[in-house]
């Protein structure tokens, strides 16, 4: 923890910042890619580490996980375009596409490139069987329990609409369409608890035994969190590896055939690289209350409205001073015309302060850990252009995305 920390300090200078604000504008991301590196080396005792690309989707980063022997997980066409563009090749299960539907655009393509499928549900298994012999599948398991920080991010159990509920079914389909069954994958949610991991394992274990059939790989998911707040602890990895492996020589042992064992990480590798750095552009006490008002909104970042989530603020005072400013309450909001459109939010609750050394217009607001699910859940609402994207490698900043124009944003509406 403390080793990120002093890594993306030393990306933070007061020298960067200012360069990189007076050269990109504010709203941007910025990417440190020594802390993605860091990450993946903590998950090295995995046979296959396969990067859930949905949180931080850039080529570039992807390029970066592929130099690292990273595979990756697709979970729709454009993800597999993206992977292909990035120089996965698609052959040794480089690429996995994940879902629980498959459209015919993405069947198509997964058929052409041989591009094994991940399936969530019986009805993809039956599509793809009756297009293509042979096919390599995995099947997703819904173990009938999951986990999450939110209950929108968890997977699993009978309110979730995910995996497959009786893996003897799948494999009958599988049996009948001459499908070839590569994997088995369970992935119970994202931000998950350690303390389920031994039901995990021991539902794999169980499904791979009842299933008696010779598989190349187990897929423990992804969903590992990292310490958000300070107090928060980041996961012992060797405990969790341990467990998995376990799990894996049993198996492997009782079907008597040879496994890997993959993880499926989006967060634990990207959150901690990434930050937002947005400017302050009104102050205006309201009653008790102090907003400071920023220019960036939930069309960047929806996290916090979307499940109440906590990211750290840090403030950048472009003007020195050698006076300390003394902490207030205060209140993050931001541009857009919507009463949620607040950054420090919590579950259900709109008015929530940070105590924080009192921030003056012009001032700039740093908000870490969003390398995950920030640049690629972002949308265009309010007809905001989507913001750019910086990666920092070898003490350099690289432009990995521009800034979208206005011109670009409306163009795919100006048809007639
Ligand atoms: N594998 C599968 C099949 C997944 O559905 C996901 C995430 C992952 C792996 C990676 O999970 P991770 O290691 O990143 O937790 N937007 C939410 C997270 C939704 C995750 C969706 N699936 C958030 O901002 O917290």
């Amino acid at each position: 923890m403390t080793h990120i920390y002093n890594l993306q300090k030393k990306m933070l200078t007061r020298k960067n910042l200012l360069f990189l604000i007076k050269k990109y504008k504010t709203p941007i991301w910025i990417y440190n890619s020594e802390i993605i590196k860091k990450q993946i080396k903590k998950l090295k005792k995995f046979d296959i580490i396969r990067f859930a690309q949905k949180s931080c989707s850039n080529i570039h980063i992807l390029k970066l996980m592929r130099k690292k022997n990273i595979k990756i997980d697709a979970v729709s066409l454009g993800e597999i375009e993206r992977a292909l563009l990035a120089g996965f090749k698609p052959k040794n299960n480089n690429i996995v596409f994940t879902s629980d539907i498959i459209e015919n655009k993405v069947l198509k393509k997964v058929i052409k490139y041989k591009i094994p499928v991940n399936a969530g549900s019986i009805d993809m298994l039956k599509k793809i069987g009756k297009k293509s012999l042979k096919h390599p599948v995995w099947i997703r398991i819904n173990p009938k329990f999951g986990d999450g920080h939110h209950i929108k991010t968890n997977t699993g159990g009978e309110n979730s609409k995910h995996g497959i509920w009786n893996p003897k079914k799948a494999l009958s389909v599988i049996k009948k369409y001459k499908l070839n069954l590569i994997g088995l994958h369970i992935h119970i949610g994202s931000g998950i608890k350690t303390k389920n991991l031994h039901k995990v394992c021991n539902a794999m274990k169980k499904y791979a035994i009842k299933l008696k059939t010779k598989i190349k790989f187990i897929s423990a998911g992804g969903g590992i969190s990292i310490p958000y707040k300070s107090k928060e602890k980041e996961i012992n990895i060797k405990d969790y590896f341990s467990q998995w492996d376990k799990t894996k020589k049993k198996i492997s042992s009782i079907l008597n055939c040879s496994i890997q064992l993959e993880i499926e990480p989006g967060r634990f590798l990207t959150a901690q690289s990434g930050i937002l750095i947005a400017k302050v552009y009104a102050i205006k006490k309201m009653g008790k209350n102090i907003f400071v008002l920023i220019n960036s909104g939930f069309n960047d970042l929806i996290r916090p409205i979307l499940y109440g989530s906590y990211h750290k603020i840090t403030v950048f005072h472009k003007k020195k001073s050698k006076k300390k400013r003394k902490k207030i309450k205060t209140i993050f909001a931001e541009p857009l015309c919507e009463s949620g459109d607040v950054f420090t939010i919590k579950k259900n609750e709109i008015i929530f302060h940070r105590k924080i050394p009192q921030v003056k217009l012009g001032d700039y607001i740093i908000i870490h850990d969003t390398g995950a699910y920030g640049s690629s859940m972002s949308s265009n609402y309010n007809s905001r252009p989507f913001i750019p994207e910086i990666l920092y490698k070898k003490n350099n900043f690289v432009q990995i995305r521009r800034r979208q124009t206005i011109k670009e944003m409306l163009s795919l509406e100006t048809l007639i």
